[in-house]
């Protein structure tokens, strides 16, 4: 097995070797890259990221990437949207575990809102809102197929505002076609009701699936019920490729200081390691992760008085003593 590492920008470089070391620590045997990508190289190259680095990231079976700066350059190409659309990695999975609630958002990662399709202008600019069949139908799929893996009891919610945006129509009821010839139950919900229900009653949720940008909102919005932004894992899921990231950026604000909190990077190598069915090591993560946090060994956010690189420590140390 092939893994890049990509620290990028930022905290991502303080993050990213913690949750590093808990990878090598499970597959010792994979083989192990870094790759330059970012801000950072951008200044010093004027790339942010080459055509060789996504070959380089094409090359990998799973890539662990940390975050990377977007400077208010109009020049500056995000590299994030740049490598999703590369790689096809349409399937943008973002768990929300707490206590009494799992929830898994699944959110279309190529198309939507995010399509690059503009036309800017003074006086008037507009964003070309995408949604085809078949880029419906492949996120729909990957929900069902999560709904079934996590032996969900509760309905695929599909996301949408159909009522409003008839692209949605053409969504809602693709998704609502594959979950019946999945012969899973289902429901629709308004994406605007559905963010506030889920925020009241996260335990009545399972897998949500939406489209582009009502996914991020409603991911970052879950954020509030568990500790924050440090704390929340991505992965980005195609047919060929897997990328897994913590769902916050660089954080220039704290970065550098080693106060950065590594869980959201940690929990994105324990989705890697799920990913390729090392479920039982993902599941040592976690449980190696709610022990740190309630013996109180977490970053300031949580609380808590260590450093990045001893929290990092202790998740391992834990993980160690669990086997
Ligand atoms: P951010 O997620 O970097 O930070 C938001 C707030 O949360 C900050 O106050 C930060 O200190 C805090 N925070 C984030 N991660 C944390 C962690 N692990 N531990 C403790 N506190 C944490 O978002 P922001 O400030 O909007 O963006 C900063 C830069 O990151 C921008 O250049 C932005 O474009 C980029 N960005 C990159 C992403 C990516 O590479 N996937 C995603 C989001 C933002
Ligand atoms: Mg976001």
């Amino acid at each position: 097995m092939k893994i890049a590492i990509v620290k990028g920008d930022g905290i991502g470089q303080e993050v990213i070797p913690p949750a590093e070391k808990i990878l090598r620590h499970f597959l010792p045997g994979a083989e192990y890259f870094d790759v330059k990508v970012g801000y950072e190289k951008w200044k010093e190259t004027g790339t942010a990221c080459t055509d060789d680095d996504i070959k380089k990231l094409k090359s990998a079976d799973a890539i662990l990437f940390g975050a990377i700066t977007t400077p208010p350059d109009p020049d500056y190409k995000s590299v994030i949207m740049k490598i999703r659309h590369e790689l096809d990695l349409y399937a943008n999975l973002r768990p929300v575990k707490g206590d009494g609630f799992d929830i898994m958002v699944v959110r279309e990662n190529t198309e939507g809102l995010y399509s690059g399709i503009e036309e800017i202008g003074e006086e008037r600019s507009t964003t070309l809102r995408v949604i085809t069949r078949k880029g419906s139908e492949r996120i729909a799929k990957a929900a069902c197929e999560l709904a079934i893996k996590r032996g969900s009891t509760k309905p695929v919610v599909i996301g949408n505002k159909a009522n409003v945006l008839k692209s949605d129509v053409l969504f809602r009821d693709t998704c609502i076609g594959v979950c019946k010839s999945y012969g899973l139950e289902y429901k629709t919900m308004f994406i605007d009701a559905l963010t506030l229900d889920v925020l009241m009653q996260p335990s009545n949720y399972d897998v949500i699936v939406t489209t582009n940008i009502f996914g991020d909102i409603l991911s970052d919005a879950c954020g509030y019920l568990t500790g924050g932004l440090g704390m929340l894992p991505s992965a980005n899921i195609g047919d060929a490729h897997a990328f897994f990231e913590p769902v916050h950026g660089s954080a220039p604000d704290i970065a550098g200081k080693n106060i950065a909190n590594p869980i959201a990077a940690i929990r994105s190598a324990g989705m890697l390691l799920d990913h390729f069915g090392y479920c039982e090591y993902a599941a040592l993560v976690e449980k190696a992760i709610s022990a740190s946090v309630s013996m109180g060994v977490c970053t300031k956010d949580l609380g808590g008085n260590y450093g990045t690189k001893e929290t990092g420590e202790y998740i391992l140390t834990e993980i160690i003593k669990e086997e």
